[in-house]
């Protein structure tokens, strides 16, 4: 690691000086015009199923949720899901769902090669942990991008909120790294503010970002559930991260100024936790926006955190939004640029 930026991050991630923040805004927001310009992309998502077997103590999917109402939407249902987004001009179909290994691959794999006989849009899979056999199927299907946020660093604080399976070990970074070598666009990320979380681990999270070359950064703040475990954990150290939307700008224009030409979103989770966030997002460095596609009345129930069903991620308020930060909406894909910085 080198030391100096190690500790130069550390540095404006203590910062809280307003004035002095700012500066960091004014530097992120100048990276990013330079790097990956005006135009804003967006993502059409589509949370296809909502079953997970994982017990993350943060996230309202978990399996041991008993009073959620699981639902699967049908090939068909998807199919229907895309041509509407291509039909919006969406660059990228991103599919989600939770974690779970009980639908075939094959499945997914036969829905990928359709979306890719019907349109042209990027398509991305963010489906959790999966095989190394399975991610090379998907890739073969057509899928551009994978998405599998690593959530912090810290692996003893990562194996508490996100216990492995039996007799199984989860290593998201050895993960990433394969599905990189199989030519998918990497994007990865963090929660900011989880219980026992530091910021001289946010630090580490930040240069992993480069030390990954991520094609896409996402950071969201994390919102406690109360249906989980973790929402009663006991107040944590003195270094402990605020979940705030202050934490979550820093980082946010950090990761730009590490990583200078990755897309980095404004996400729901901080549209959901402040007045404008997606706004300050995109002043803060981001690039891309989630349009949230997933339709009544599956988008209730896909629940990983409060708050998740607003409209706020609807094609208008975001064209909105857009406008208002003075930038112009992404045409294409949205691929990575390489950019000569
Ligand atoms: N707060 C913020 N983000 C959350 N996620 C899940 N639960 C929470 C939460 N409580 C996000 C994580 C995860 C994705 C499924 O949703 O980043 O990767």
């Amino acid at each position: 690691m080198n030391a100096s930026l190690a500790g130069e991050v550390l540095w404006w991630l203590r910062q809280e000086d307003e004035g002095t923040l700012d500066s960091l805004r004014e530097r992120a927001d100048r990276t990013r015009a330079r790097t990956v310009g005006e135009e804003v992309h967006l993502r059409g998502l589509l949370e296809f199923s909502n079953a997970c077997e994982r017990t993350c103590t943060y996230c309202g999917l978990r399996r041991p949720r008993r009073d959620l109402p699981r639902y699967h939407m049908t090939d068909r249902e998807i199919l229907g899901c895309a041509d509407e987004a291509y039909r919006m001009g969406m660059g990228t179909l991103l599919l989600q769902s939770g974690e779970y290994r009980e639908t075939p691959i094959e499945s997914l794999v036969s829905t990928v090669r359709a979306i890719r006989q019907r349109t042209e849009m990027a398509i991305a899979l963010s489906v959790g942990e999966r095989s190394p056999l399975h991610y090379r199927a998907l890739r073969e299907a057509g899928a551009d991008r994978y998405l599998l946020k690593f959530e912090t660093s810290d692996a003893v604080l990562m194996d508490r909120i996100h216990p492995p399976r039996v007799n199984r070990t989860s290593n998201r970074l050895h993960l990433l790294m394969h599905l990189k070598r199989l030519g998918f666009e990497v994007a990865s990320g963090i929660m900011v503010g989880i219980p026992g979380q530091t910021w001289a681990s946010v630090a580490r999270d930040i240069l992993l970002f480069r030390a990954l070359d991520l094609d896409m950064i996402a950071v969201g703040p994390y919102i406690p559930h109360p249906r989980t475990p973790l929402c009663s954990s006991p107040p944590a150290s003195a270094d402990q991260v605020p979940a705030t939307a202050c934490s979550c700008l820093k980082v946010i224009a950090l990761s730009r100024l590490v990583r200078p030409d990755a897309h980095i979103p404004a996400t729901r989770a901080m549209a959901v936790s402040v007045e404008k966030g997606y706004g300050s997002s995109l002043d803060w460095g981001a690039d891309v926006v989630m349009v949230n596609l997933t339709p009544d009345p599956y988008r209730s129930l896909y629940d990983p955190y409060p708050g998740g069903d607003t409209p706020s991620a609807d094609l208008d308020t975001v064209l909105e939004v857009i406008r208002h930060a003075g930038r112009i909406r992404g045409r294409g894909r949205g691929d990575r640029r390489f950019v000569t910085c």
